[in-house]
């Protein structure tokens, strides 16, 4: 761990030209002794933002945001504020070294002294023992020649003990072999190696010191797993590293572009193909802090991982993550639900070049492919389950048009008509509507969501207002037919009303909707609302809920006119409200009573 005193911090900020700084990035012009520009957190035409070369600021007077040259690295760049500090600390050739802890600092030193030399170990035994030449074999069978091993310094664990162990004992300490996860001990207190009979890939960070280590069998056995990893020290968590990125560096400069793969195996292959802006996440599970660190040398990433079922699910998955922190994604599928090792053996290495120019898709399509390739398209059922699901996608996270062009595609591959399509999306984007249009209407009552009672009891007694003369006639006795809130309810009563008198033998439930030009599908699921038997029992229900709400209202606006009147100048009037207030509040009572009294005879 480091620490880094308020004193050093100081001198870096003061030796920070912050015009310098922020200038790399932000195109400055001076204004007076200060300099401005647009600013870089909010988007503007005319610049807001300023540079204070004496105050050693910047300030955005249209967003608010302000700060010295560490927050705007930290803001600007992603940096965590050690990094901001470090990356001006090496700007200003300031030595962080020496405020590191001392202990620490040291400690750390020693491990990737350690980490070196077992690597220089694990590189020579695959090359010099006898007992390596299988496992040299095993890579040399998959492809690999002696440049590439010694490129990516592949090594061997030998299949002793304790060879490691005994190699590094003469110079190392055990504690800090332990730490590094090189050795354990066992139950008789003997020390041995954690890494045996295995090729070794070693793993550096982005500074190109070796963290870690991981472990790969080279004879097909079931019973063991097929790598074996360092485990979490304080050098090396597996999830905020990405093999490769210390090599990868200038490729990635110049390609403006990182390739993230799987494995190892994907890298290889990739620089073997030329395309050295390759890093991999070890495995599928991408962490937020890999996506920074991708972030910190790219604003686009090319996310390869295999083409199978779990590479896609993965994909998936990451293209969020890859998102949140700012990343341009795109995305390749492989064929044939290969890895892109196996593409390069079953094609050649030019060809995968190739294909990966040609192949990268935008995350709409990658989507779109994913789904399709799940959906049966001669079962309508299926269909019917892509294209929600592909509507769903839409709606959320595409434009309109985005939005046409797979409607498109949806009508093509389902071997329907455009319009069709068209229509059913526009229904799915009201019924959404619809529904988000219900959450507003919703209540939380003790924790579980229901829609609000009112609102529904409405839909339900347009329900039964429309179903029979019975049941109308008993609506406009106890409440009017003026009786919906929601003003859409309000507007399709009144439609059916007058096509009740107009009209009686139509079917209202297919008329009124064709009266409503912009709502006619809202305006559908709003008379469909209720499915089910129609009761005496469930009508005097709702009745009784729209009367309570009625006089809930009488009573709110009675206490506000209340409060308008001065107790000191007019007390008849005043009391007179109040009265009225009283025999609301009974009219409540009453239905509630007899509402319990239903509830008891059922
Ligand atoms: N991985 C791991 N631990 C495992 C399995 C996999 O750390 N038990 C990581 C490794 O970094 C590996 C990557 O996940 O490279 C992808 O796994 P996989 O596709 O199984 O391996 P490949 O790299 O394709 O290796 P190979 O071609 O040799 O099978
Ligand atoms: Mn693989």
């Amino acid at each position: 761990m480091e620490r880094i005193s308020q004193q050093t911090i100081d001198e870096i900020l003061n030796a920070a030209d912050i015009v310098d700084i922020v200038g790399e990035y932000v195109q400055l012009h001076p204004a007076g002794k200060n300099f401005k520009g647009l600013c870089p957190f909010h988007n503007e035409k005319t610049p807001s933002f300023f540079v204070s070369p004496d105050k050693h600021i910047f300030n955005c007077f249209g967003c608010g945001e302000k700060g010295n040259s560490l927050a705007f690295l930290q803001k600007y760049k992603n940096m965590s504020f050690t990094e901001a500090l470090k990356t001006l600390a090496d700007k200003y050739h300031i030595p962080l070294e020496i405020e590191m802890q001392k202990g620490s600092d040291d400690k750390t030193k020693r491990l990737y002294e350690i980490t070196e030399a077992a690597l220089g170990f694990y590189t020579l035994s695959l090359t010099n023992l006898a007992s390596g030449k299988p496992a040299l074999a095993y890579l040399q069978s998959r492809g690999l020649d002696v440049h590439t091993i010694q490129y990516f310094e592949l090594g061997f664990a030998p299949n002793d003990f304790d060879s490691l162990y005994q190699t590094l004992k003469p110079k190392y300490q055990e504690l800090d072999l332990l730490e590094l996860g090189l050795i354990k001990k066992n139950t008789e207190g003997s020390y041995y190696d954690l890494f045996r009979n295995r090729i070794i890939f070693p793993i550096r960070n982005e500074y190109g010191k070796v963290v870690g280590y991981s472990g790969r069998i080279y004879e097909e056995k079931n019973d063991e797993p097929k790598y074996v990893n360092s485990p979490f020290t304080s050098i090396f968590t597996k999830g905020e590293i990405l093999y490769n990125l210390d090599r990868a560096q200038a490729a990635i400069k110049a390609k403006k572009r990182i390739i993230l793969y799987e494995g190892f195996m994907d890298v290889i292959a990739s620089v073997k193909a030329g395309l050295k802006e390759a890093v991999a996440s070890m495995g599928t599970a991408l962490t937020i802090e890999q996506a920074r660190l991708i972030k910190k040398y790219s604003d686009r990433v090319i996310l390869c991982y295999d083409g199978d079922q779990a590479g896609f699910e993965a994909m998936g998955k990451a293209i969020p993550l890859l998102e949140k922190v700012g990343l341009d994604v795109s995305l390749l599928v492989l064929p044939e639900a290969l890895d892109p090792d196996e593409f390069t053996k079953k094609y050649s290495f030019s060809q995968y070049a190739a294909f990966v120019e040609a192949n990268q898709i935008d995350k709409y399509e990658f989507r779109y492919r994913y789904m399709k390739k799940h959906t049966d398209f001669s079962k309508a059922a299926e269909i019917e389950r892509f294209k929600i699901a592909m509507f769903t996608y839409l709606l959320r996270e595409a434009s309109g048009t985005v939005t046409e062009i797979y409607l498109n595609h949806l009508a093509d591959d389902a071997k329907v008509n455009l319009e069709t399509v068209k229509n059913d999306f526009t229904s799915f984007q009201i019924s959404q509507s619809l529904s988000k249009q219900m959450a507003d209407k919703r209540v939380k009552i003790a924790n579980v969501v229901m829609l609000n009672k009112y609102y529904k009891a409405e839909l339900i007694l347009i329900a039964y207002y429309v179903h029979d003369s019975k049941s109308r006639q008993a609506i406009i006795n106890s409440l009017s037919e003026m009786f919906c809130e929601d003003p859409l309810n309000g507007q399709i009563m009144m439609c059916i009303d007058e096509l009740v008198l107009s009209a009686p033998e139509v079917d209202i439930a297919s008329i009124v909707p064709t009266k409503f030009s912009d709502k006619q599908d809202q305006v559908r699921l709003v008379l469909n609302f209720k499915t089910g038997d129609y009761s005496d029992q469930e009508l005097n229900e709702c009745i009784d809920t729209i009367k309570i709400r009625n006089i809930r209202n009488m009573i709110r606006d009675l206490k506000k006119q209340q409060a308008l009147v001065n107790q000191n100048i007019d007390m008849p009037e005043y009391l007179r409200i109040q009265n009225e207030i009283i025999a609301q509040k009974q009219k409540e009572e009453l239905i509630n009573g007899k509402s319990r009294n239903h509830q008891k005879i059922d």
